[in-house]
């Protein structure tokens, strides 16, 4: 949430800044805002800031932004938290003096306390932000270093930060975490740094991955870090290993459209190396036979893939499993201790609220697990153990091939705990999640049939999705998908549950999207279909083959192929995703970066 990008070293930054906003700008796309150390007439260095609400295009096309140079400056996209987005509450902030440029990720908590002391020591403030206070504290402590006055202000600042500073007077940035994810980027004679290791791709692949309560200062080609006490830490250096093609759209028209149709290709690298002989590899580092209890903690998608993993986990393991919201887990004293595992799910592997979940599960002792996309990320660093997805960037806001490759790592996650607790294998279960990105490429063909749908609906107001078992949690992710994008308002429910209650909104205004493939349930999702027509509501179903009964009752379907009961989630969601796709795109809507949302929700 909000994107930061800095850097320091030969060439001319702003085309560097603009460039790493561009890659960042799913991050916070409400406002955007350089700050450069250029040098005026009189040879003096000072701070030129340039500052736009709306998305970065309203930024990259002011004219005076050519006219800016220097070669090192701070850059942000703003997803706004305190003060409405406008171009004086975007970052970068400046102290009184112009002298000094902070940008900010996350949220100062004492801001108004701290606000107040400023102002009556006579600091003039110009925004509503509460990163604003960063600017005049830095200003109020600096007296020639730099970096000691960003200590001084950050041992007064309660809440979460990804910060860069700089001062007209020194040719540095300093750098600093608490909560807020920074990676650094090492090249000959610059350095760089970023919110997210994507936005560095263009320059370097050697990184590093500031923690929490550490700060840096970085020059032209160095990178010096140490902890807010003043310890010197170690530089560790890691290899970025995805490519820039792969951040890229590659020819489609959005990151969600081109994330749907690499999902085969997710799937296998999630799946990659970790099933030979019919035998489950994964290295855990977890005591597997002590774990009384299975807690998932996660939010958004993520939260309903750990739905999905629950019914699949209990089935396989006879473990008992809970699903929580993070957000509620982590503040409602859960009943956790030694003999839990927590599993944290997390595309990013930089929620707050799932970091913070993971923190107090930590502190009650109980085991933990990250399946997580992002390699480096704080939770996959902060878990006992992890099963990377593998699924490669994603940044459309609306998560696609993070959902299926987690479900896919939560599968093979329930396959290890059943054979390393010694039990048998499904071996046709083991055979078919194989097979499961050919499965996916065949799913992927009813795109078309799929978009022609969408556009019976994209006048719709409202909708509603139904399933049952493993695919009301489906349901549930296909209701989010369409509302996240397309602004209609879903909802998902178990099929029966629809009596009690949502049966009362239905009325020819009312599409009903059935996740009716075969299942143990089949007869009874039938009945549901019945009940939704004879009330003259919209029926689509998502089926296995024609189907002549069901036929009769639905306005639309769509067919997938049929497979075996655990898997039917990652193919069944498809078509779920396509349709909040199409039905998005078709009313103009930008899918990428929707309003108001975040790709990765880094405060509370
Ligand atoms: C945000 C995103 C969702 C995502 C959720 C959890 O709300 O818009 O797409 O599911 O965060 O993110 P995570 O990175 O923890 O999976």
């Amino acid at each position: 949430m909000c994107g930061i990008i800095c850097y320091v070293g030969k060439e001319d930054v702003v085309p560097i800044l603009l460039n790493g906003l561009q890659m960042l700008e799913y991050r916070g796309y409400d406002s955007a805002g350089i700050a450069v150390r250029t040098t005026n007439e009189n040879n003096c260095n000072e701070i030129t800031l340039l500052k736009k609400k709306g998305r970065l295009s309203e930024l990259s096309s002011q004219k005076e932004i050519t006219e800016i140079k220097g070669t090192m400056g701070i850059a942000h996209t703003r997803w706004a938290t305190h003060g409405e987005p406008n171009d004086v509450n975007a970052h970068p902030h400046a102290d009184c003096t112009n002298k000094i440029a902070i940008i900010h990720n996350g949220i100062i908590e004492n801001y108004s306390a701290l606000k107040k002391i400023l102002e009556e020591e006579g600091h003039t403030f110009c925004s509503q932000t509460d990163s604003e206070v960063l600017a005049h504290l830095v200003e109020k402590f600096y007296t020639g270093d730099l970096k000691e006055a960003v200590k001084k202000t950050l041992n007064l600042v309660e809440g979460t930060f990804g910060l860069a500073a700089i001062c007209a007077d020194n040719d540095e940035i300093i750098i600093a975490r608490r909560g807020s994810p920074i990676v650094i980027g090492l090249g000959k004679d610059f350095t760089i740094a970023a919110s997210d290791a994507t936005a560095l791709l263009n320059h370097t692949r050697r990184v590093i991955y500031l923690q929490d309560d550490e700060l840096a200062i970085l020059k032209e080609g160095s990178c010096t870090i140490e902890d807010f006490a003043g310890e010197k830490k170690d530089n560790n250096i890691e290899e970025i290993k995805w490519s820039v093609e792969q951040v890229e759209k590659k020819g489609y028209k959005h990151f969600m459209l081109k994330e749907i149709m690499e999902q085969p290709l997710a799937i296998e690298n999630c799946l990659r190396g970790r099933i030979k002989n019919g035998k489950i590899k994964l290295t855990l580092n977890l005591d597997l036979k002590s774990i009384k209890k299975i807690t998932i903690v996660a939010c958004g998608t993520s939260w309903h893939s750990g739905l999905i993993g629950k019914y699949i986990i209990e089935a396989m393991t006879k473990i008992p499993v809970e699903v929580d919201y993070a957000s509620e887990f982590r503040y409602r004293d859960p009943l956790v201790n030694e003999d839990n595992l927590i599993i944290a799910i997390s595309q990013s592997g930089e929620t707050a609220d799932t970091l913070a979940a993971l923190r107090e599960a930590k502190k009650k002792g109980a085991k933990t697990l990250g399946i997580i996309n992002v390699v480096g990320s704080t939770i996959a660093r902060e878990v006992d153990s992890g099963i990377y997805l593998h699924a490669g960037p994603e940044i459309g806001v609306a998560s696609t091939k993070a959902f299926t490759t987690q479900l896919t790592a939560l599968l093979l996650f329930s396959l290890y705990v059943k054979q390393e607790l010694g039990e048998e294998l499904d071996d046709e279960l083991v055979e078919t999640l194989l097979e499961l990105p050919s499965s996916i490429k065949t799913v992927l063909d009813c795109r078309d049939a799929v978009k022609e749908i969408a556009k019976h609906f994209i006048a719709s107001k409202n909708f509603l999705f139904l399933g049952r078992d493993v695919n009301f949690p489906v349901a549930l992710e296909g209701a989010l998908k369409l509302k996240e994008i397309s602004y209609i308002h879903a909802e998902g429910y178990p099929a029966a549950e629809m009596k009690h209650g949502p049966i009362a909104l239905i009325d020819s205004e009312m599409p009903v999207l059935f996740i009716a493939t075969k299942c143990l349930l089949s007869d009874k999702i039938l009945s549901n279909i019945q009940e939704v027509k004879a009330r003259g509501g919209k029926t689509i179903a998502i089926i296995n083959e024609e189907d002549n009964e069901i036929e009769r009752f639905i306005d639309y379907k769509i067919i997938v192929p049929h497979t075996l009961k655990e898997l039917s989630p990652i193919i069944n969601v498809i078509p779920l995703q396509f349709l909040a796709y199409f039905v998005a795109d078709l009313k103009g809507l930008d899918v990428d970066k929707p309003r108001n949302l975040a790709k990765s929700v880094t405060v509370e």
